[in-house]
Protein backbone atom coordinates (compact mmCIF):
# COMPACT_ATOMS: atom_id res chain seq x y z
CA UNK A 1 0.00 0.00 0.00
CA UNK A 2 1.10 3.29 -1.10
CA UNK A 3 2.21 6.00 1.58
CA UNK A 4 0.02 8.58 -0.08
CA UNK A 5 -3.11 6.08 0.75
CA UNK A 6 -2.48 4.68 3.64
CA UNK A 7 -2.39 8.38 4.89
CA UNK A 8 -5.77 9.12 3.38
CA UNK A 9 -6.97 5.99 5.14
CA UNK A 10 -5.34 7.34 8.10
CA UNK A 11 -6.77 10.66 8.39
CA UNK A 12 -10.50 9.81 7.15
CA UNK A 13 -10.63 7.35 10.30
CA UNK A 14 -9.38 10.32 12.25
CA UNK A 15 -11.80 13.01 10.49
CA UNK A 16 -14.73 10.09 11.50
CA UNK A 17 -13.98 9.46 15.06
CA UNK A 18 -13.85 13.48 15.69
CA UNK A 19 -17.63 13.05 14.06
CA UNK A 20 -18.27 10.10 16.56
CA UNK A 21 -17.37 12.27 19.33
CA UNK A 22 -18.73 15.58 17.76
CA UNK A 23 -22.21 17.20 20.12
CA UNK A 24 -23.96 19.13 17.49
CA UNK A 25 -26.69 21.16 19.53
CA UNK A 26 -27.72 24.04 17.35
CA UNK A 27 -27.59 25.50 13.81
CA UNK A 28 -24.64 27.33 14.46
CA UNK A 29 -23.08 24.33 14.92
CA UNK A 30 -24.35 22.41 12.47
CA UNK A 31 -23.71 25.04 9.67
CA UNK A 32 -19.98 25.27 10.86
CA UNK A 33 -19.81 21.98 10.68
CA UNK A 34 -21.22 22.08 6.81
CA UNK A 35 -18.81 24.68 6.08
CA UNK A 36 -15.32 22.85 7.25
CA UNK A 37 -16.76 19.21 5.73
CA UNK A 38 -18.89 20.08 2.47
CA UNK A 39 -18.43 23.07 1.81
CA UNK A 40 -16.46 24.16 -1.41
CA UNK A 41 -13.58 24.67 0.20
CA UNK A 42 -13.83 21.88 3.02
CA UNK A 43 -12.35 18.76 3.75
CA UNK A 44 -14.60 16.44 1.59
CA UNK A 45 -13.25 18.64 -1.36
CA UNK A 46 -9.98 18.34 -0.40
CA UNK A 47 -10.22 14.52 -0.04
CA UNK A 48 -11.15 14.12 -3.38
CA UNK A 49 -8.72 16.25 -4.77
CA UNK A 50 -5.81 14.41 -3.19
CA UNK A 51 -6.87 11.24 -4.93
CA UNK A 52 -4.92 12.31 -7.54
CA UNK A 53 -1.97 12.15 -6.47
CA UNK A 54 -2.52 8.09 -5.65
CA UNK A 55 -0.65 5.61 -7.40
CA UNK A 56 -3.18 4.52 -10.65
CA UNK A 57 -3.59 1.04 -9.32
CA UNK A 58 -5.14 2.07 -5.92
CA UNK A 59 -6.96 5.21 -7.28
CA UNK A 60 -10.04 2.64 -7.69
CA UNK A 61 -9.96 1.43 -3.81
CA UNK A 62 -9.07 5.54 -2.73
CA UNK A 63 -12.00 6.78 -4.51
CA UNK A 64 -14.36 4.00 -2.74
CA UNK A 65 -12.93 5.24 0.40
CA UNK A 66 -13.57 8.27 -0.09
CA UNK A 67 -16.95 8.08 -1.41
CA UNK A 68 -17.62 6.20 1.83
CA UNK A 69 -17.03 8.73 3.99
CA UNK A 70 -18.57 11.40 1.98
CA UNK A 71 -22.02 9.23 2.17
CA UNK A 72 -21.25 8.88 6.00
CA UNK A 73 -20.77 12.76 6.78
CA UNK A 74 -23.84 14.06 4.03
CA UNK A 75 -26.33 11.01 6.23
CA UNK A 76 -24.64 12.60 9.20
CA UNK A 77 -25.98 16.13 8.04
CA UNK A 78 -28.97 15.35 7.12
CA UNK A 79 -29.89 13.29 10.13
CA UNK A 80 -28.87 16.24 12.92
CA UNK A 81 -30.30 18.43 10.69
CA UNK A 82 -33.96 16.63 11.11
CA UNK A 83 -33.21 16.36 15.09
CA UNK A 84 -32.55 20.05 15.25
CA UNK A 85 -35.50 21.14 13.35
CA UNK A 86 -37.52 18.77 15.95
CA UNK A 87 -35.57 20.84 18.76
CA UNK A 88 -36.16 23.64 16.89
CA UNK A 89 -40.25 23.47 17.72
CA UNK A 90 -39.10 23.87 21.76
CA UNK A 91 -38.89 26.87 23.39
CA UNK A 92 -34.91 27.68 23.81
CA UNK A 93 -34.37 25.87 20.15
CA UNK A 94 -31.41 23.92 21.72
CA UNK A 95 -32.57 21.23 23.45
CA UNK A 96 -32.49 18.19 21.30
CA UNK A 97 -35.77 16.39 21.59
CA UNK A 98 -35.75 12.87 20.23
CA UNK A 99 -38.97 12.10 18.47
CA UNK A 100 -38.22 8.66 18.57
CA UNK A 101 -38.29 7.63 22.11
CA UNK A 102 -41.74 5.76 23.65
CA UNK A 103 -44.45 8.13 24.83
CA UNK A 104 -44.75 7.84 29.00
CA UNK A 105 -48.43 8.16 30.30
CA UNK A 106 -48.53 11.51 31.00
CA UNK A 107 -50.11 13.00 34.51
CA UNK A 108 -53.78 13.49 32.41
CA UNK A 109 -56.01 15.82 34.13
CA UNK A 110 -59.11 15.58 34.83
CA UNK A 111 -62.45 16.80 35.40
CA UNK A 112 -63.81 19.06 38.93
CA UNK A 113 -66.56 16.92 39.85
CA UNK A 114 -68.84 19.44 39.97
CA UNK A 115 -67.97 20.33 36.35
CA UNK A 116 -68.96 16.78 35.57
CA UNK A 117 -72.36 17.28 37.30
CA UNK A 118 -72.91 20.89 35.81
CA UNK A 119 -72.11 19.39 32.12
CA UNK A 120 -74.45 16.76 32.86
CA UNK A 121 -76.88 18.49 34.20
CA UNK A 122 -76.89 20.91 31.65
CA UNK A 123 -77.02 17.92 28.73
CA UNK A 124 -79.65 16.68 30.22
CA UNK A 125 -81.97 20.02 30.04
CA UNK A 126 -81.20 20.58 26.79
CA UNK A 127 -82.11 17.80 25.31
CA UNK A 128 -85.56 18.91 26.45
CA UNK A 129 -85.39 22.28 25.15
CA UNK A 130 -84.22 24.19 28.18
CA UNK A 131 -81.17 26.90 26.84
CA UNK A 132 -78.36 27.78 29.50
CA UNK A 133 -77.97 30.61 30.58
CA UNK A 134 -75.33 32.48 32.46
CA UNK A 135 -75.01 35.63 35.07
CA UNK A 136 -73.11 37.65 36.70
CA UNK A 137 -72.34 36.69 40.53
CA UNK A 138 -72.53 40.50 41.66
CA UNK A 139 -75.63 41.80 41.70
CA UNK A 140 -78.16 44.49 42.69
CA UNK A 141 -80.65 44.26 45.44
CA UNK A 142 -83.44 44.51 42.78
CA UNK A 143 -82.59 40.74 40.73
CA UNK A 144 -81.12 38.94 43.96
CA UNK A 145 -84.01 40.24 45.93
CA UNK A 146 -86.31 42.44 45.17
CA UNK A 147 -87.89 41.34 42.12
CA UNK A 148 -87.89 37.90 43.00
CA UNK A 149 -90.20 38.96 46.36
CA UNK A 150 -88.20 39.57 48.71
CA UNK A 151 -88.73 43.15 49.60
CA UNK A 152 -86.33 45.24 51.94
CA UNK A 153 -86.94 43.93 55.63
CA UNK A 154 -88.75 40.96 54.33
CA UNK A 155 -88.38 38.19 56.48
CA UNK A 156 -86.75 35.82 54.34
CA UNK A 157 -84.04 37.93 53.57
CA UNK A 158 -82.52 36.51 56.71
CA UNK A 159 -82.67 33.04 55.55
CA UNK A 160 -79.75 33.50 52.87
CA UNK A 161 -76.92 35.27 55.24
CA UNK A 162 -75.68 38.12 52.58
CA UNK A 163 -72.00 39.47 51.16
CA UNK A 164 -72.91 42.92 50.82
CA UNK A 165 -69.95 44.90 48.63
CA UNK A 166 -67.82 47.38 51.43
CA UNK A 167 -68.27 50.21 48.98
CA UNK A 168 -71.89 50.05 47.49
CA UNK A 169 -73.79 48.17 49.74
CA UNK A 170 -76.61 48.01 47.44
CA UNK A 171 -75.03 45.72 45.40
CA UNK A 172 -74.45 41.90 46.69
CA UNK A 173 -72.54 38.52 45.83
CA UNK A 174 -75.60 36.71 44.60
CA UNK A 175 -76.95 34.40 47.12
CA UNK A 176 -79.29 32.25 44.53
CA UNK A 177 -79.26 31.85 41.00
CA UNK A 178 -82.72 32.75 40.90
CA UNK A 179 -81.03 36.44 39.98
CA UNK A 180 -80.59 35.05 36.91
CA UNK A 181 -83.59 33.90 36.29
CA UNK A 182 -84.86 37.59 37.04
CA UNK A 183 -82.57 38.91 34.00
CA UNK A 184 -83.74 36.34 32.04
CA UNK A 185 -87.67 37.72 32.38
CA UNK A 186 -86.35 40.74 32.05
CA UNK A 187 -85.06 40.48 28.35
CA UNK A 188 -86.83 37.97 26.98
CA UNK A 189 -90.26 37.21 26.42
CA UNK A 190 -92.35 33.74 26.82
CA UNK A 191 -92.27 31.19 26.12
CA UNK A 192 -89.37 30.89 28.17
CA UNK A 193 -87.38 27.83 29.08
CA UNK A 194 -83.75 28.14 30.84
CA UNK A 195 -81.28 26.29 33.00
CA UNK A 196 -78.82 28.87 34.73
CA UNK A 197 -75.79 27.11 36.56
CA UNK A 198 -73.43 29.36 38.62
CA UNK A 199 -71.61 30.13 41.91
CA UNK A 200 -73.71 31.87 44.38
CA UNK A 201 -72.00 33.21 47.84
CA UNK A 202 -73.28 32.99 51.62
CA UNK A 203 -72.10 34.45 54.93
CA UNK A 204 -71.71 30.82 56.81
CA UNK A 205 -68.90 29.36 58.65
CA UNK A 206 -66.98 27.09 56.79
CA UNK A 207 -67.38 23.14 57.62
CA UNK A 208 -68.17 20.17 55.89
CA UNK A 209 -71.77 21.24 55.51
CA UNK A 210 -71.89 24.74 54.86
CA UNK A 211 -69.26 26.91 52.82
CA UNK A 212 -69.25 30.33 51.89
CA UNK A 213 -69.75 29.71 48.16
CA UNK A 214 -71.44 26.69 46.58
CA UNK A 215 -73.02 25.76 43.05
CA UNK A 216 -76.63 26.06 41.78
CA UNK A 217 -78.77 25.32 38.87
CA UNK A 218 -81.83 27.53 38.57
CA UNK A 219 -84.54 26.06 35.95
CA UNK A 220 -87.40 28.53 34.68
CA UNK A 221 -90.19 27.65 32.48
CA UNK A 222 -93.24 30.13 31.85
CA UNK A 223 -95.20 29.43 28.67
CA UNK A 224 -99.38 29.57 28.64
CA UNK A 225 -101.08 26.62 30.66
CA UNK A 226 -97.79 25.31 32.54
CA UNK A 227 -99.22 22.72 35.12
CA UNK A 228 -97.57 21.86 38.62
CA UNK A 229 -97.95 18.44 36.73
CA UNK A 230 -95.28 19.58 34.03
CA UNK A 231 -92.82 20.88 36.63
CA UNK A 232 -93.26 16.58 38.34
CA UNK A 233 -92.37 15.60 35.35
CA UNK A 234 -89.75 17.73 34.03
CA UNK A 235 -87.95 16.95 37.82
CA UNK A 236 -88.68 13.13 37.59
CA UNK A 237 -86.89 13.18 34.00
CA UNK A 238 -84.17 14.69 35.68
CA UNK A 239 -83.38 12.39 38.54
CA UNK A 240 -83.44 9.32 36.68
CA UNK A 241 -81.57 10.81 34.18
CA UNK A 242 -79.00 12.40 36.13
CA UNK A 243 -78.79 9.38 38.37
CA UNK A 244 -78.92 6.28 35.83
CA UNK A 245 -81.76 4.85 37.51
CA UNK A 246 -85.46 4.56 38.66
CA UNK A 247 -85.62 7.18 41.63
CA UNK A 248 -88.07 7.76 44.31
CA UNK A 249 -89.38 10.91 44.71
CA UNK A 250 -91.71 12.60 46.91
CA UNK A 251 -92.93 16.44 47.58
CA UNK A 252 -93.65 18.47 49.77
CA UNK A 253 -95.07 21.55 50.41
CA UNK A 254 -93.14 24.56 50.92
CA UNK A 255 -92.38 28.25 51.32
CA UNK A 256 -90.51 30.76 48.87
CA UNK A 257 -91.59 34.00 48.02
CA UNK A 258 -91.02 33.33 44.59
CA UNK A 259 -93.10 30.77 43.73
CA UNK A 260 -96.59 29.88 44.52
CA UNK A 261 -97.56 26.87 45.46
CA UNK A 262 -93.61 25.64 46.68
CA UNK A 263 -92.25 22.50 47.38
CA UNK A 264 -89.54 20.57 48.47
CA UNK A 265 -88.63 17.39 46.22
CA UNK A 266 -87.01 14.50 48.25
CA UNK A 267 -85.39 11.68 46.55
CA UNK A 268 -84.76 8.36 48.42
CA UNK A 269 -81.88 7.81 49.94
CA UNK A 270 -79.39 6.26 47.02
CA UNK A 271 -76.63 5.40 49.58
CA UNK A 272 -78.69 3.76 51.73
CA UNK A 273 -81.93 3.08 49.60
CA UNK A 274 -84.11 4.23 51.79
CA UNK A 275 -83.06 2.41 54.92
CA UNK A 276 -81.94 5.22 56.94
CA UNK A 277 -78.15 6.34 57.12
CA UNK A 278 -76.16 9.40 58.28
CA UNK A 279 -76.80 11.08 55.05
CA UNK A 280 -80.55 10.96 54.94
CA UNK A 281 -80.23 11.32 58.86
CA UNK A 282 -81.89 7.91 59.20
CA UNK A 283 -85.13 9.23 56.91
CA UNK A 284 -84.72 7.44 53.64
CA UNK A 285 -84.90 11.01 52.08
CA UNK A 286 -82.79 13.56 50.70
CA UNK A 287 -83.52 16.39 50.03
CA UNK A 288 -82.54 18.05 46.47
CA UNK A 289 -84.26 20.86 45.10
CA UNK A 290 -86.75 23.48 45.96
CA UNK A 291 -89.86 24.22 43.13
CA UNK A 292 -92.87 25.70 42.47
CA UNK A 293 -95.05 27.64 40.03
CA UNK A 294 -93.87 31.03 39.78
CA UNK A 295 -95.45 33.64 41.62
CA UNK A 296 -98.16 36.19 39.63
CA UNK A 297 -96.41 39.14 41.55
CA UNK A 298 -92.88 38.13 40.11
CA UNK A 299 -93.92 37.20 36.49
CA UNK A 300 -95.93 40.80 36.71
CA UNK A 301 -92.76 42.66 38.09
CA UNK A 302 -90.96 41.69 34.23
CA UNK A 303 -94.24 42.85 32.72
CA UNK A 304 -95.61 39.25 31.59
CA UNK A 305 -99.02 38.93 32.27
CA UNK A 306 -99.88 36.36 35.15
CA UNK A 307 -103.56 36.15 33.47
CA UNK A 308 -102.06 34.43 30.32
CA UNK A 309 -98.68 32.98 31.17
CA UNK A 310 -97.76 30.49 34.00
CA UNK A 311 -94.83 28.76 34.79
CA UNK A 312 -92.70 26.96 37.39
CA UNK A 313 -89.10 27.30 38.51
CA UNK A 314 -86.86 24.99 40.39
CA UNK A 315 -83.74 25.57 42.31
CA UNK A 316 -81.00 23.07 43.46
CA UNK A 317 -77.17 22.74 44.69
CA UNK A 318 -74.65 20.81 42.41
CA UNK A 319 -72.68 19.73 45.78
CA UNK A 320 -75.55 17.89 46.64
CA UNK A 321 -76.00 15.99 43.05
CA UNK A 322 -72.64 15.45 43.45
CA UNK A 323 -72.56 14.01 47.34
CA UNK A 324 -75.32 12.03 46.16
CA UNK A 325 -73.15 10.58 43.26
CA UNK A 326 -69.83 10.49 44.35
CA UNK A 327 -70.20 10.01 47.58
CA UNK A 328 -68.34 13.35 48.72
CA UNK A 329 -69.57 14.03 51.94
CA UNK A 330 -67.58 17.15 52.97
CA UNK A 331 -67.82 20.44 51.26
CA UNK A 332 -64.51 21.44 51.75
CA UNK A 333 -62.74 18.67 49.17
CA UNK A 334 -64.45 20.70 46.41
CA UNK A 335 -62.22 23.79 46.71
CA UNK A 336 -59.54 22.33 48.44
CA UNK A 337 -57.75 21.57 45.17
CA UNK A 338 -56.08 18.32 47.11
CA UNK A 339 -54.58 16.39 44.24
CA UNK A 340 -55.70 13.48 45.24
CA UNK A 341 -59.40 14.36 45.28
CA UNK A 342 -59.28 15.94 41.84
CA UNK A 343 -57.50 12.87 40.25
CA UNK A 344 -60.28 10.58 41.32
CA UNK A 345 -62.15 11.82 38.46
CA UNK A 346 -59.59 11.31 35.57
CA UNK A 347 -61.85 10.39 32.41
CA UNK A 348 -60.78 7.27 31.37
N1 LIG B 1 -83.41 30.13 45.40
C1 LIG B 1 -83.68 29.03 46.31
C2 LIG B 1 -82.53 28.88 47.28
O1 LIG B 1 -81.47 29.33 46.98
C3 LIG B 1 -83.90 27.77 45.58
C4 LIG B 1 -85.16 27.79 44.79
C5 LIG B 1 -86.33 27.37 45.37
C6 LIG B 1 -85.16 28.23 43.49
C7 LIG B 1 -87.52 27.38 44.67
C8 LIG B 1 -86.37 28.27 42.78
C9 LIG B 1 -87.54 27.81 43.40
O2 LIG B 1 -86.45 28.67 41.52
O3 LIG B 1 -88.69 27.81 42.67
O4 LIG B 1 -82.69 28.27 48.29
Amino acid sequence: MSNTLNSLTATIEQYQKNIDQMTIQTQEDLEKFRINFLGSKGILKDLMSAIKDVPVEEKKQCGHICNEFKKFVEIYFEETKKRLNIAVISPKGHIPIDATLPVYDQNRGSHHPLSIVRRDIEHLFSKIGFIVVDGPEIEDDWHNFGSMNLPESHPARDMQDTFYLSHNPTYLLRTHTSSVQARVMESTKPPIRVICPGRVFRNETISARSHCFFHQVEGLYIDTAVSFADLKQTLYYFVTEIFQQNVQIRFRPSYFPFTEPSAEMDIQCLLCAGRGCTICKHTGWVEILGSGMVHPQVLENFKIDSNVYSGFAFGMGIERICQLKYRINDLRLYSQNDIRFLKQFTVK
